[in-house]
């Protein structure tokens, strides 16, 4: 049964931004049964005990609930007990990683550990990007798209689309799920995420694989221990016209391994529309064919999702 404040529970969990929050489900003034059901549905929530989201986010949280909460006479113990509990732990400035949970639909969530930045140890991937959850939206809204695929993720970055391929709660019934990126840092945490969300016992076909894989050496990829590649997937990875080459290279000697038997789908968040027009013409000059896809649904989506900055998503074949 719906709660009145699950929208808070989800925001709060994946770390959505404190000041676009469904405030407007508390209803004032709220009474002390009703504040100590707030906490408990956010900062008191038991995967926030077992595995806690960002310091500084719980701050920023608990600093707005109070503000809003200003004009009341009292305020339950709890909201103090959840801010002086984190303040006597380490410095926030000392903690590099944190928990974010994505609770997708009743039964699905994914917990994933994210850098508390966006770039660090040379990389963008340490945190999940916009493109990723909208791309993660766009399979569970064309479940087809997956079903019976064996999928490679190019990019992968802390691993939410590979986890979300294999949650068996959304039944998206796909093959083998192959997560590579070029960072082995990123390798490393997307592992740590995999373990996270499975169990050790799980079926190794029941799990999401993950290997390190640079787009310049794609020749030299053990191929022949994975099953042949039905979909390509990739979030994200079109911010730098640096890399073009080196995964446009990519995408040709895949492609032609499967005789072009092969589809991808590319989510870019558009920050600038010249580099990625400049790569939708090396995609053409290298003979593919772009179509947009489907228009993903906002309302529709299973993600807290900012809409700040658009997503396109292409599927790409040859
Ligand atoms: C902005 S992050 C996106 C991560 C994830 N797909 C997401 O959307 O949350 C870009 C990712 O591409 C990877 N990457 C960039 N250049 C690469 C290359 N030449 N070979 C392999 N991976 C690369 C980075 O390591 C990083 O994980």
């Amino acid at each position: 049964m719906a709660q009145k404040y699950d929208k808070l529970q989800q925001q709060f969990l994946c770390c959505y931004p404190v000041k676009k929050m469904a405030w407007s489900s508390v209803k004032l003034p709220l009474n002390w049964a009703e504040q100590q059901e707030l906490i408990a549905a956010t900062c008191g929530h038991p995967l926030n005990k077992s595995h806690p989201v960002r310091r500084s986010y719980l701050e920023a949280f608990l600093k707005q609930l109070m503000n809003l909460l200003k004009d009341q006479e009292e305020l339950h113990d709890d909201l103090y007990g959840n801010l002086c509990g984190r303040m006597a732990e380490t410095p926030s400035s000392g903690t590099a990683y944190a928990y974010k949970h994505y609770l997708i639909q009743p039964g699905a969530k994914i917990t994933l550990r994210e850098s508390n930045s966006f770039v660090s140890e040379g990389t963008t991937g340490l945190c999940t990007w916009e493109a990723a959850l909208a791309l993660s939206d766009y399979i569970l809204q064309h479940k087809d798209v997956v079903k019976g695929k064996n999928v490679v993720e190019l990019g992968a970055g802390a691993g939410l689309l590979g986890i979300l391929l294999k949650l068996p709660a959304l039944e998206l019934h796909t093959g083998q799920v192959l997560l590579t990126d070029g960072s082995e840092t990123c390798v490393q945490l997307m592992r740590e995420n995999i373990a996270l969300n499975f169990e050790t016992k799980d079926e190794v076909a029941e799990v999401p694989q993950s290997e390190t894989l640079r787009w310049d050496a794609v020749a030299e990829f053990p191929w022949d221990k994975f099953a042949e590649t039905d979909l390509l997937l990739a979030a994200d990875v079109i911010y730098d016209d640096s890399q073009f080459d080196a995964l446009l290279g990519a995408l040709d000697y895949l492609f032609k391994q499967r005789s072009n038997q092969l589809e991808m789908l590319l989510a870019s968040t558009v920050r600038n529309v010249d580099t990625l027009h400049k790569f939708m013409t090396e995609l053409n000059a290298h003979g593919y064919k772009v179509t947009p896809c489907a228009n993903v649904s906002a309302c529709a989506s299973h993600f807290c999702r900012d809409h700040t900055a658009a997503v396109q998503i292409i599927s790409i074949r040859r």
